[in-house]
């Protein structure tokens, strides 16, 4: 992809002389999900698709951007001071540039290796990966989480996604064959060694063209605050609802709607099992790992509501099967990705049987990735 990317430079902008690389990794939770916005634990790994950038300052007050994933686009020029919105990919540039004050013209390509809608964090990648490259070519340094914060505010804040920290962390902080224990609320980390021995990560797309996820992810966040409000209506003070660690009945006792009972449920216990999934990790108990992980798909598909039918038949076709330790939906969810643990000379045979399966009742295929861990955003140097 470098290498395409590369050449496009070139042919766009006459010569490469003096432009510089960048890669920015896309990112699989391995557990803790929907509770960084909630201040819990999560459990993330940088991955090795992602986003490669072309870039160097152009001497103007122009950016000139061209995305090899929006060819018909072409070539996109605009001023440094244009905030005006185009729905369009570019628009996200513009929040770079506003949030990290930008004050020079460039000259980018785009090219990157995660598939559109898998859930994958693409537009973290993006977007770290390009912030970092501007700062870079400025000959100014960052510190990582800062970098990881303002880009979440690129989100929340020009693109009007409310959401948490934890994709923009780990394609900041990732580091290779580890996973983070992240606390989203301190923003305290730890790296864990991502060994799963004889066994594999699998990662499997439902290639579902995901609609409305922004207004449902919006909803679950809402109603979160909701149950927060009440409890501190009934005479607490949380910051969190994650600082809830014990005593759940308690204070499921004190919210009277059922639906927000068992979006409580999710969050509490998801959050418990993040931090048991961290200790299995570090004990290279993959056994305990595994059951973790399914118990929390299982809390996303009955309690937080958040899976439907495509992630649920992939993940139940997997666990169905011998040698699958675990499987659960990632990410956002109502589509994207599920990740399962698998015995690794099973995989080859899984994948057609799941394939099948999710055939007959989805009616088109599900796509499958095998990743290696990574490190976060970075420098790289392009060889012919
Ligand atoms: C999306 C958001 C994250 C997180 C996950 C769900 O990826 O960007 O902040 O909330 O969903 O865990």
């Amino acid at each position: 992809m470098l290498k395409l990317v590369y050449e496009e430079f070139s042919r766009l902008f006459g010569n490469e002389k003096d432009s510089r690389c960048f890669f920015c990794p896309g990112r699989v939770n391995i557990i803790g999900e929907h509770i960084d916005y909630n201040g819990g634990y999560v459990m993330p790994c940088a991955i090795d698709i992602g986003t490669y950038f072309v870039i160097r300052k152009n001497d103007s007050s122009q950016v000139r951007a061209y995305s090899l994933q929006f060819p018909k686009l072409g070539l996109i020029s605009f001023d440094i001071n244009d905030k005006t919105k185009q729905k369009q990919w570019t628009d996200f540039i513009k929040g770079i540039i506003s949030i990290f004050k930008i004050d020079f013209g460039f000259d980018v390509v785009v090219g990157g290796t995660i598939p559109h809608s898998s859930g994958l964090s693409s537009s973290a990648s993006f977007c770290a990966g390009l912030a970092y490259a501007l700062i870079s070519i400025d000959n100014k340094t960052i510190d990582r989480i800062e970098l990881a914060k303002q880009c979440r505010r690129v989100e929340n804040e020009f693109m009007g996604v409310n959401c948490g920290i934890m994709d923009q962390f780990i394609v900041c902080v990732g580091k290779k064959d580890s996973a983070i224990l992240l606390n989203c609320d301190r923003l305290e980390y730890e790296y864990i060694p991502f060994d799963l021995k004889d066994y594999a990560l699998l990662i499997a797309n439902t290639n579902k063209i995901r609609q409305l996820t922004d207004s449902k992810y919006n909803q679950r966040k809402q109603e979160s605050e909701e149950i927060l409000a009440i409890l501190n209506n009934n005479g607490y003070s949380f910051e969190n609802l994650c600082d809830i660690r014990d005593d759940m009945d308690k204070y499921l006792s004190l919210i009277d709607n059922e639906i927000l009972k068992k979006r409580f449920r999710h969050i509490v216990s998801e959050n418990l099992r993040t931090l048991k999934a961290a200790k299995a990790l570090k004990e290279k108990d993959i056994i305990t790992l595994g059951k973790l992980l399914t118990e929390s798909h299982l809390s996303l598909e009955n309690d937080y509501e958040v899976t439907g039918v495509e992630l649920d038949t992939l993940v139940h076709a997997f666990l169905n099967e011998d040698d699958c330790l675990g499987a659960r939906m990632t990410g956002a969810g109502f589509g994207g990705c599920a990740i399962a643990i698998f015995k690794k000379s099973r995989l080859v045979e899984v994948k057609e049987k799941v394939k099948k399966i999710y055939q007959d009742k989805i009616g088109y295929e599900p796509s499958f990735y095998e990743v290696s861990i990574s490190d976060g955003v970075k420098e790289i140097e392009y060889h012919e």
